[in-house]
């Protein structure tokens, strides 16, 4: 059959036909909502190159969880801005670090929204990178140690998830062993197992305060040039016990989490990353772009191309359009 007697244009005739044959869904039950926490009470302040993001002291963070719960949607994945940075990063596994607040913050005040913390030293490190560094070098297997403290401090606190985001090989063998030793084997792993070294993280270097004092984080994170070596990538770390895949950043890589998707049946995230964000942000701003539209398409993609999650600044957002 050809045209004219095939007419692919009969199915879009109206809104409820298209409903009918539309492949792809997205709602807030798909969205997980990045939160930056930092010390103090009643801090609630835009990070400058991230419009409607803020950060929020543990008393604003309760607040904010019950509003997100209430827009129906399931996860928040929280960042740390500690009081002081060392080379080791110890606020990252201390009882009172800021994670750990505002991890027991938020569980107090909803205890049914998931919380998952993103584990890393990068924001921890007076030097900013991702792991302990000896004579200009990244460590590897020195700071698995040290993300299995970081793991089990963070599940002691309340969390649910833990996200490693380092790109250390072993990590997630790491983070497991330790978590399963001190009785956490409920708590389950979310790899950033396909991260990419990305210019696309610039406005989140700010949020976090994160940037490496030197060189850059290409030894760990991928190439961007590079496709079959995220399938490497998140095989490793399936192998290693992750829960789930994450792939990020997600738009300039779509066919990047279309193969895994392919390859792999753990479930799958893919972080729409700060760049991404700011850039319809600022689109908007001028007028250029209709956000909502943009945004909105732009979730849908993500998910087309076979995330199952997508952590996005515009969760909140995104939830209050499609009318939750
Ligand atoms: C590392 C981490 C980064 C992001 C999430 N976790 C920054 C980096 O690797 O430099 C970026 C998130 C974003 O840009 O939105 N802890």
């Amino acid at each position: 059959m050809s045209f004219p007697t095939l007419r692919l244009r009969r199915l879009r005739r109206n809104e409820n036909l298209r409903a009918l044959v539309r492949e792809t869904s997205l709602s807030p039950q798909h969205l997980i909502a990045p939160l930056f926490a930092v010390h103090g009470e009643g801090v609630r302040r835009e990070i400058p190159s991230m419009p409607n993001v803020y950060h929020l002291s543990p008393d604003e963070l309760a607040r904010e969880a019950e509003e997100i719960a209430a827009l129906g949607l399931p996860a928040v994945i929280l960042f740390g801005v500690p009081a002081h940075k060392d080379p080791v990063g110890r606020e990252n596994f201390a009882d009172d670090g800021i994670v750990q607040q505002a991890v027991r913050a938020i569980k107090s005040a909803v205890p049914s929204l998931l919380v998952i913390t993103d584990v890393c030293l990068c924001e921890y490190t007076d030097h900013g990178h991702c792991g302990l560094v000896r004579d200009g070098e990244i460590l590897n297997d020195e700071t698995l140690d040290v993300l299995g403290k970081v793991a089990v401090s963070h599940a002691r606190a309340g969390a649910d998830v833990v996200a490693p985001s380092g790109m250390m090989d072993g990590m997630v063998a790491a983070i497991r062993a330790a978590l399963d030793g001190a009785g956490y084997s409920g708590v389950g792993v979310l790899s950033y197992a396909v991260k990419y070294a990305s210019s696309f993280y610039g406005p989140f270097r700010d949020a976090a305060q994160s940037a490496p004092a030197f060189g850059d984080r290409r030894t760990h994170q991928m190439d961007p040039a590079n496709a079959r070596e995220a399938l490497r990538e998140a095989r490793l770390d399936a192998e290693e016990g992750a829960d789930m895949l994450m792939v990020k950043p997600a738009l300039a890589y779509l066919d990047v989490i279309r193969r895994v998707r392919e390859r792999f049946e753990l479930p799958l995230a893919a972080y729409s990353v700060s760049g991404e964000y700011s850039m319809i942000k600022a689109a908007a701003a001028r007028g250029w772009i209709d956000e909502r539209r943009v945004a909105l398409e732009t979730l849908l993609a993500i998910r087309r191309a076979g995330a199952d999650m997508i952590l996005t600044y515009y969760a909140k957002e995104a939830a209050r359009w499609l009318g939750a």
